[in-house]
């Protein structure tokens, strides 16, 4: 396909606007598209603020912040993506919002244009088959947070072809990443090893083994990891690592991957970690620990 200039991203959370910031770092122009306006404009604002702390700490200059920001367009109507090359789709974790959004880019996006998910679990394949393209829709999966993570998980569809694949390097390449291809197995390669990890830091909680600071400390200091487990977590979404968990779970049918009843007790509180003030920690309104 002709060089890709024009992105589109779905869903304005943390990481669709991880996935915009570099983006337009990179000198894309980008569609932040969120089924909510308010929440598609705010997030640009926020992401404003991640670009302003790069300009404090002279990682970029103050023209850069500008042109990266006004490359941004916030929308929420799906015809908006017309112009685009390429979209990524960052929604929640949940197939049937996926299947819904990929249905709607087949008939909105142009023919040609490659379709992106940064689906964390979820089957390349069976989204691509809800397309009229699914030799170009492929998997697209970003690491939190975005702008900060050196690696993009690529995975391929069964019928994805090899210039949507070459394409997609390219363009995780232009945003400065690393890259490693991922079969299409549910959780990849990343989340196939992470989630039982943090799984089983929730149940050497939920067994007494430990404190929720002693687990992390021991994982953190012991094992050399820049974080702990259920500090990891609370960074990610306790409903994402359960919605990962669950596939994990259904699609592989081994009960190794069972999630503990700790986890789901805090997603069913709405104990959803930084995103909601409260986790395994607390946070202020600014997302540090409280
Ligand atoms: N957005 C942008 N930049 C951020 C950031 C954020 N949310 N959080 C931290 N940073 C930046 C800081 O500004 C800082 O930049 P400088 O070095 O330029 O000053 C740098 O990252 C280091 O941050 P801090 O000094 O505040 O803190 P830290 O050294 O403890 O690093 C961290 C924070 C980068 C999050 C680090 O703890 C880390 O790497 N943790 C592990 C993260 C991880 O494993 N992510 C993968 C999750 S799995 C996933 O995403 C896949 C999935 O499907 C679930």
């Amino acid at each position: 396909m002709a060089d890709i200039q024009t992105i589109g991203v779905i869903g304005a959370g943390q990481m669709g606007r991880g996935i915009a910031q570099v983006a337009a770092q990179a000198g894309l122009d980008v569609v932040l598209l969120d089924a909510n306006l308010e929440m598609a404009q705010k997030s640009t604002e926020r992401l404003g603020r991640a670009l302003d702390r790069l300009v404090a700490k002279e990682k970029i200059t103050i023209e850069e912040r500008t042109e990266a920001l006004a490359r941004i367009t916030p929308r929420s109507d799906y015809k908006d993506l017309a112009p685009c090359d390429f979209v990524v789709e960052a929604a929640p974790e949940r197939e049937d919002i996926k299947l819904e959004i990929f249905t709607k880019l087949s008939e909105v996006t142009k023919k040609e244009a490659i379709l992106a998910s940064n689906t964390s679990s979820i089957s390349i394949t069976k989204i691509g088959a809800c397309t009229d393209r699914p030799e170009k829709v492929i998997g697209m999966h970003f690491m939190n947070p975005v702008p900060v993570m050196k690696l993009v998980e690529i995975v391929r569809g069964l019928p994805t072809d090899d210039a949507t694949f070459e394409a997609t390097v390219a363009l995780a390449k232009r945003f400065n990443k690393t890259t490693v291809a991922a079969r299409d197995i549910p959780g990849f390669i990343v989340n196939r090893v992470l989630i039982p990890l943090i799984n089983e830091a929730c149940f050497a909680l939920y067994e007494g083994l430990g404190t929720v600071e002693d687990i992390d400390v021991g994982v953190k200091l012991g094992l050399n990891h820049p974080m702990g487990p259920l500090e990891l977590s609370d960074l990610i979404g306790l409903d994402t690592c359960l919605a990962i968990a669950n596939v994990l779970h259904t699609e592989l049918g081994d009960d190794k991957y069972r999630p503990c009843p700790l986890l789901k007790q805090h997603v069913a509180a709405g104990w959803l970690g930084r995103k909601a003030g409260r986790g395994f920690y607390t946070y202020d309104a600014q997302g540090k620990k409280a």
